[in-house]
């Protein structure tokens, strides 16, 4: 009876940990919320008038304290901008004149300029094709001869983005051609969802998202291959203080069930070089691809990325050059799609690929019901068989030593 009542408490507290443990994972305990709005061409009127094709999309993402700044804009090479202030009345003021003529720097500011807390940038600049007659999959191993001519993203021809503006999915989409013939049926698109509060995406890879950041989805459809073997790589920017240190880590998970076969996030990250501070932006995929425009398991592909190598120069971006200055410098890497024996890009003429960029510490995937429950199965089973073994060796042994010590009461 005695050992009944002192092993409550301890089986109590057991089961209270495992609960703690188990809902840590499963109770999104993510409830910071942004209101968000999109406006198109900030500032504008009617005295300027931009030349067709350069739109600029501004997401205000308005917190209790702070404001985050997105913005995404077609002139040049397609740009995504974060900037975070620590005002709720931070506003973005654009000097159209300026910022439409060659001479930008310095046209595009967010105000109060004191509360700017951190801004970075991330450009999508080359398109690359090459020539995969061995089925490597690797154009980091193949001679020069084996690339052709990449599609430089400033020259493309951009569609009107103020269509695309959907105010109800908070979502908006940049498509554009390039004039080479080999581009007449294709197109290079992409869509940003800006975000309020977290969740995950409902389509695949199904990223997790925070209210501290913003998906792009690019996809490139419809391009006639000019080799017989053709596979594409995308070439990407970010531009972020000189002082913060840019990698890539890749970190691995034994889930896949969000990203069916992907058991990895890679995230490219800007830190203060000192180890032990946080990181303060970043780029984050899952390193997939899809070859058709509803993704599944079967159009699938993995992606591999390059080492982020410092740049001498900032990207050929419109918004870069009118935002930032001294101070800031780039750094770029390449995201190849496809592994050896993967189908060539022409055969289904498709692939798209998803990222999310934030401000502060990337999101980390939590494990999916399923796994808790294999986990508490797997787990659980043998300790509340200890637990029981436990408690019904101490019962027997309290049993017994009474009566040895019966004598002396
Ligand atoms: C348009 O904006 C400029 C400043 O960007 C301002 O000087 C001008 O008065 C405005 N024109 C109209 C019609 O509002
Ligand atoms: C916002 O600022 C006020 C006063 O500065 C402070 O009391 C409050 O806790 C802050 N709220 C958040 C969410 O940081
Ligand atoms: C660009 O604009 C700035 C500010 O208006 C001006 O000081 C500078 O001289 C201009 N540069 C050129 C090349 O026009
Ligand atoms: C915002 O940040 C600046 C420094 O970056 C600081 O001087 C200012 O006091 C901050 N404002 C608020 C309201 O926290
Ligand atoms: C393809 O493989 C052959 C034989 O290994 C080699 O001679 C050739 O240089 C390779 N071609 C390319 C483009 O790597
Ligand atoms: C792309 O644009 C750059 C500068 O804007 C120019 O130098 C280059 O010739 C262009 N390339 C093509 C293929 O049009
Ligand atoms: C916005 O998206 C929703 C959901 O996809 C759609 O029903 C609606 O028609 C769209 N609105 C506009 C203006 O495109
Ligand atoms: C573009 O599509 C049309 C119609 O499907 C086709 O006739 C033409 O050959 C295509 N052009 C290229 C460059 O693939
Ligand atoms: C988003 O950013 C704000 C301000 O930096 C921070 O207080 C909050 O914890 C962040 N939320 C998430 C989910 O990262
Ligand atoms: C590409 O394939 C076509 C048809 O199979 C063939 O005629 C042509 O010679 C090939 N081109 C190259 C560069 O291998
Ligand atoms: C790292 O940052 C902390 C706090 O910002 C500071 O106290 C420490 O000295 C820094 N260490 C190095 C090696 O810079
Ligand atoms: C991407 O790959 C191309 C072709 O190999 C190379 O010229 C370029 O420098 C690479 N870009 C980056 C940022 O590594």
């Amino acid at each position: 009876m005695a050992s009944a009542v002192n092993t409550t408490p301890l089986h109590l507290l057991f089961s209270l940990l495992v609960l703690q443990f188990a809902s840590g994972f499963i109770v999104n305990d993510d409830k910071y919320k942004r209101q968000v709005s999109l406006e198109l061409n900030p500032g504008l009127n009617a005295s300027v008038r931009p030349p067709p094709g350069v739109g600029l999309l501004h997401v205000r993402a308005l917190g209790a304290n702070d404001t985050l700044h997105f913005l995404l804009c077609s002139l040049d090479a397609p740009t995504l901008m974060l900037v975070h202030t620590n005002s709720s009345s931070s506003s973005v003021k654009v000097d159209w004149r300026r910022f439409l003529s060659g001479n930008t720097s310095g046209s595009l500011r967010v105000e109060p300029q004191s509360s700017v807390q951190y801004s970075s940038a991330l450009v999508f600049t080359r398109v690359w094709e090459y020539d995969d007659a061995n089925d490597t999959a690797d154009p980091q191993t193949l001679p020069p001869s084996s690339f052709l001519p990449p599609y430089q993203l400033q020259n493309f021809t951009w569609e009107d983005l103020g269509q695309t503006v959907n105010l109800t999915t908070d979502t908006a989409r940049l498509c554009g051609q390039d004039g080479a013939a080999s581009f007449r049926n294709g197109s290079f698109c992409l869509q940003i969802s800006a975000f309020g509060s977290g969740g995950r995406d409902p389509g695949w890879p199904r990223l997790l998202h925070n209210a501290n950041s913003s998906q792009l989805r690019v996809w490139l459809d419809g391009v006639t291959a000019r080799s017989n073997f053709s596979r594409f790589f995308l070439e990407l920017e970010t531009v972020g203080r000189s002082d913060l240190l840019s990698r890539v880590d890749v970190l691995r998970s034994i889930d896949d069930e969000y990203t069916p076969s992907i058991f990895e996030v890679s995230q490219w990250v800007a830190s203060p070089p000192n180890a032990t501070s946080p990181v303060l932006g970043y780029t984050q995929w899952k390193p997939v691809a899809y070859r058709s425009a509803t993704p599944n398991l079967e159009q699938a592909t993995p992606c591999r990325h390059s080492e982020p190598l410092p740049l001498a120069r900032l990207p050929p971006s419109g918004l870069v050059r009118a935002y930032f200055g001294d101070g800031y410098r780039a750094s770029g890497l390449n995201v190849t799609f496809g592994i050896a024996g993967d189908p060539m890009y022409s055969a289904s003429k498709y692939l798209s690929w998803t990222v999310l960029v934030g401000l502060g510490s990337p999101p980390v995937d939590s494990f999916s019901p399923v796994v808790i429950a294999i986990m508490a199965v797997g787990l659980g089973t043998p300790m509340i068989l200890i637990l029981v073994g436990g408690v019904c060796v101490c019962v027997r042994r309290k049993r017994v030593e009474p009566l040895a010590y019966e004598p002396i009461n």
